[in-house]
């Protein structure tokens, strides 16, 4: 790739998230040496540590910042100290970001490293092959719609416009072509207006704006059966805020470990927010034995989508790849001999030395 300056904020956030991003950051470093390019990574406080430090979850200069940067990395947020019946809690610094940066498709892939293949509860023969990436609306449906409750009920509304349906299916579609060219869009349309919305919006933007990609709908409970009984036959799955994200943390149990999957949350642009599915862990915060994969298969993920480097991403990837092969795989993974949170950072770093 053609030398690139880039400017990356970094916002560690609470528990194991400075200790998994700090392992990123190194890889994002050591990928800028081998190639040549230059990147400013810029610390901000976010979650949690914020609050501590200004009251604020979200304090205006993280968001100015975040608005500024090509990208953002974000480790996780959240912890016992900030309750849940806090008026200021750590997870409305996520929410206020993805609105402060008009996010609004959340992508998940998934794979299955076939050393890893024993770490999860399916079959090895099922998973073969397992390579699929979940993109779940972030911004519409029930979890944003208007609430009420009174004494004897309770009031929770599901609203779609065209426009945010329009917008997901093509970060879908586009995705899908640079892919296997087959986009699944789940819905309920058999019971759900949103839903027959949603299909009938898919089709027309899928057959008129990606002729090349083939489109098929499935119901959501159909759906759900066949990520575990034919997880590989999947390629991108496109769907609404709620059955996203049932749906993801139901492919993220194929892949063994939470602890392996990264994720991107994009807009209209090119700058996306990136980081580990996971949370904040606070159970094995502070032992340096969290799993850093998933943070840095989150920068790999940073590296092609925002800053279109596609090679140095793959390079990333099969670094990552080449350090789970060689059996460097933390405790979440392993019982015999497991390694440290940097100990996996460093192999990754090696690997990528060799690869570039
Ligand atoms: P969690 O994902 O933090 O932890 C669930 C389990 O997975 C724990 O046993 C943990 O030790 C393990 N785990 C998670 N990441 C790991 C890693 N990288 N390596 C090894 N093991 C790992 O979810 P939980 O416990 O429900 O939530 C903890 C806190 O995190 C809560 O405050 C929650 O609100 C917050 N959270 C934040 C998210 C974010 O920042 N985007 C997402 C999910 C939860
Ligand atoms: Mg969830």
């Amino acid at each position: 790739s053609p030398r690139v300056s880039a400017h990356l904020a970094v916002l560690a956030g609470d528990g194991i998230g400075p200790e998994v991003t700090a392992q990123a950051v190194r890889v994002l470093r050591a990928v800028a040496e081998a190639y040549g390019h230059i990147f400013e990574l810029e610390p901000a406080l976010v979650g949690g540590a914020a609050i501590d430090a200004t009251g604020a979850p979200l304090p205006p200069e993280t968001l100015a910042l975040c608005q500024r940067a090509d990208a953002v990395l974000f480790g996780a947020i959240g912890g016992p100290r900030w309750g849940p019946s806090d008026k200021v809690r750590p997870e409305q610094g996520l929410l206020a970001l993805r609105k402060g940066l008009g996010l609004f498709a959340n992508l998940r892939p998934v794979t299955v490293n076939p050393r890893l293949a024993a770490a999860s509860p399916l079959k090895p023969e099922l998973l073969a092959g397992v390579d699929l990436v979940v993109v779940r609306e972030l911004t519409g449906g029930l979890y944003f719609g208007e609430k009420r409750r009174d004494a004897a009920s309770a009031f929770d509304a599901c609203v779609y416009t065209v426009p945010e349906i329009e917008r997901v299916v093509r970060v879908a579609a586009r995705l899908a072509q640079r892919r296997k060219k087959r986009l699944t869009s789940v819905d309920k349309a058999n019971v759900l207006e949103t839903s027959r919305l949603w299909r009938e919006t898919a089709e027309r933007v899928v057959r008129t704006e990606f002729p090349d990609v083939a489109l098929e709908h499935q119901l959501v409970d159909s759906c759900a059966m066949l990520l575990v009984t034919r997880p590989a036959a999947f390629d991108v799955i496109v769907t609404e805020n709620m059955f996203g994200d049932i749906l993801t943390d139901e492919a993220s149990v194929l892949a063994g470990s939470i602890g392996l999957l990264p994720s991107a949350s994009l807009g209209e642009g090119p700058r996306g927010l990136y980081e580990p599915i996971h949370g904040s862990a606070p159970d094995i915060a502070g032992k340096g034995i969290a799993n850093p994969y998933g943070t840095i298969l989150s920068a790999a993920m940073l590296l092609r989508l925002s800053l279109g480097l596609a090679p140095e991403a793959a390079v990333v990837e099969a670094a990552v790849a080449d350090a789970l092969a060689r059996g460097v795989l933390t405790a979440d993974l392993t019982r015999e001999r497991p390694v440290g949170t940097e100990e996996a950072g460093t192999a990754v770093i090696h690997a990528l030395k060799r690869l570039a």
